[in-house]
């Protein structure tokens, strides 16, 4: 990736948590918040259930892989709240609503949902199988628009709610060899904005703030590992070691802490939003919500030449 066609941020950007995200930050925050996070068995999803059982919610995790769930829950338990871990694939429907009902009965209703599992495969479209590359809008973008669809109901009822939708700089950026991946997380970003705006319908928002948020580049068993053999073997392999220290330097808690204060509702001004958690949420908030929307900020768009307009 040549840095002449993404920019360089003038902003310094945080690699680790900082600031309001500090845990220190944040104990006790979620206290009496049930929080359901997808994909927790490792990795990024791992860290955010940390951060949200740290910071007092009681926790449900889900996962395909039960045994590294059970490493996630120990971890988590150590914070002294409550955690129940199932396992389960986020696009089956019917265990999904199984799995609803379980922590209902064991937890209560559920506050804060994060729908962070997702997968990659990396490979030139027609060089995969087209179920390869559905399989990835299947389980970046339907399960989590699923899971949204029963749990908001629900949110609605109590009358409050934060879901917070992880996506990626991918969904706003062309990749090539990532198709099945791009889009699923495009289209995730697009419909937390107009999710939100939903909201306003029926009178729910603020009270219901959604989020869709980049994690950084973190290294984990998706971020980082590159393309597969065939596929090196074909195009070459343009990475290196070095390469990937650069860009996937962020931590996996940066972006637990992220989900952490947003489940407190201390970032409600920025819901609807694309984030990027490696940006300072103070210089957001100082900006402030109305100058952001006005300014498009934060929000997939396109821009015409001067003089048209995205009309209608
Ligand atoms: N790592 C990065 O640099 C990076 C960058 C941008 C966005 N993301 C996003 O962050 C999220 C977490 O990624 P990660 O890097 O921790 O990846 P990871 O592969 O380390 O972890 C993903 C977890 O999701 C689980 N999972 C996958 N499919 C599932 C399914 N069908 N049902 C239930 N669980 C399932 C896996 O078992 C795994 O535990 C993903 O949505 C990813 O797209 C990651």
């Amino acid at each position: 990736m040549d840095p002449a066609q993404f920019g360089i941020s003038t902003l310094p950007l945080q690699h680790v948590p900082y600031g309001p995200i500090l845990p220190e930050n944040l104990s006790g925050t979620n206290s009496g918040k049930v929080a359901l996070i997808t994909g927790a068995g490792q990795g990024i999803g791992a860290a955010i259930a940390e951060s949200l059982a740290k910071s007092g919610a009681s926790i449900a995790i889900l996962d395909l892989n039960t045994d590294k769930l059970i490493q996630t829950k120990e971890k988590c338990l150590a914070f002294g709240g409550k955690v129940e871990a199932f396992g389960c694939d986020v696009t089956d429907s019917s265990k999904l609503d199984e799995v609803f009902a379980q922590v209902k009965r064991q937890l209560g209703p559920i506050d804060v949902l994060v729908n962070n599992a997702g997968i990659l495969d990396q490979r030139p479209f027609i060089m995969g199988t087209f179920e390869s590359f559905w399989r990835q809008i299947e389980v970046n973008f339907k399960a989590p628009l699923m899971l949204i669809h029963a749990i908001l109901p629900r949110m609605r009822d109590l009358g409050h709610g934060c879901i917070i939708n992880i996506a990626s700089r991918s969904g706003t950026v062309d990749v090539p060899m990532t198709l099945g991946y791009v889009t699923s997380k495009a289209s995730l970003i697009r419909a937390t904005h107009t999710l939100q705006k939903e909201m306003e319908l029926d009178g729910l928002d603020p009270a219901i703030h959604m989020y869709a948020l980049h994690p950084g580049g973190v290294r984990t068993n998706m971020g980082g590992v590159g393309a597969a053999d065939d596929v090196k073997k074909k195009y070459g392999d343009i990475t290196d070691e070095e390469f990937y220290k650069d860009l996937f330097k962020d931590e996996p808690p940066l972006c637990g802490q992220m989900c952490a204060w947003l489940a407190t509702g201390q970032g409600k001004e920025l819901r609807g939003l694309f984030l990027d958690c490696r940006q300072d949420v103070s210089k957001l908030l100082d900006i402030g919500r109305e100058t952001l929307l006005k300014e498009n900020r934060n929000t997939l768009t396109v821009n015409f030449i001067d003089g048209y307009c995205n009309e209608p």
